[in-house]
C-alpha cells in the first residue's frame, strides 16, 4: 500500500468533511445516541463549515491517501492555551482520524509525524489533546507515541455524559539553541 501525506488546502474541504463523517460514525456511533449523532454530524462536519476551518491561520490539517484514496486526516491547532497546562501557547492536536478499513498501517503515525515536524519547526514545547477514556486503542496509540495522562474533563453533551484524559506531549527546545544559552551564561560567569 502506497501511503502519501499532505497538507490540506480549503479545496479539500469536500475529502475531509466527508472523511470527518464518517471516521466519526465508525469511531463513537456505538456510543451516542443516534438523533443527537445524526444532527451532529450534519452540523459540525458541513462542507461550509470544514472550508472555513481550513482557512484559519491558526489551523493546519494534513491529509493521508493510500493508493490514492483519501482515508484519513489530522487536524492541528496551533495555539490553544488550557486552563491547567502551565505553557501559556500551547499547541491542541484536536482530531487524528483514519477509516476503519485502514487503521493499524502506520497512516496514523505518519500523520502525528508530519505534526510533530510542524509544531518543533514552529519552536512549540507542548502539544495537548483530549481522548475519551473509553477509547483505550487510541490512549494506548498516543501513550506508544510520547503522551502522557495530564488530567480529566468531564463534559456533558445533549442527554450524554463522556470523560475525557488531557494528554501531553512535550517537545525538547532546539537543544543547539540551549547548549548556545548555556555557553552563553558560563561565559557571562567567567568575565
Ligand atoms: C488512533 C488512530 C488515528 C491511529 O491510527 P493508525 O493508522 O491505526 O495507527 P498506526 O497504524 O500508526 O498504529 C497502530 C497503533 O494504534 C493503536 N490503535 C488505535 N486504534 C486502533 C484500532 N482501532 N485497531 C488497531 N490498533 C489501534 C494500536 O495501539 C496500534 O499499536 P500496535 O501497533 O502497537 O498494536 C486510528 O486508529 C483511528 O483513527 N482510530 C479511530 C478514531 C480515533 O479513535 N481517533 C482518535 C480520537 S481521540
Amino acid at each position: 500500500m502506497e501511503i502519501h501525506i499532505r497538507k490540506a488546502t480549503p479545496a479539500d474541504a469536500k475529502y475531509i468533511a466527508l472523511l470527518a463523517r464518517i471516521t466519526f460514525r465508525e469511531a463513537f456511533g456505538h456510543v451516542w445516541d443516534k438523533d443527537v449523532l445524526v444532527n451532529y454530524l450534519a452540523t459540525t462536519f458541513s462542507v461550509q463549515k470544514m472550508e472555513s476551518s481550513l482557512q484559519k491561520e491558526n489551523n493546519v490539517f494534513w491529509l493521508a491517501f493510500a493508493d490514492g484514496l483519501p482515508v484519513g486526516y489530522l487536524k492541528l491547532k496551533k495555539h490553544c492555551p488550557y486552563n491547567t497546562i502551565e505553557d501559556p501557547a500551547p499547541a491542541q492536536l484536536q482530531k487524528i482520524y483514519v477509516l476503519n478499513d485502514f487503521i493499524g498501517n502506520t497512516i496514523g503515525e505518519k500523520l502525528q509525524n508530519e505534526a510533530f515536524n510542524e509544531l518543533q519547526t514552529l519552536d512549540k514545547e507542548t502539544l495537548w489533546l483530549a481522548v475519551w477514556d473509553g477509547n483505550p486503542k487510541a490512549i494506548c496509540f498516543y501513550e506508544k507515541h510520547g503522551f502522557y495522562k495530564h488530567s480529566k474533563y468531564h463534559y456533558d453533551f445533549e442527554r450524554m455524559s463522556f470523560d475525557y484524559e488531557i494528554m501531553v506531549k512535550e517537545f525538547k527546545k532546539d537543544s543547539t539553541k540551549k547548549t548556545t544559552a548555556r555557553a552563553f551564561a558560563k561565559q557571562e560567569r567567567l568575565q
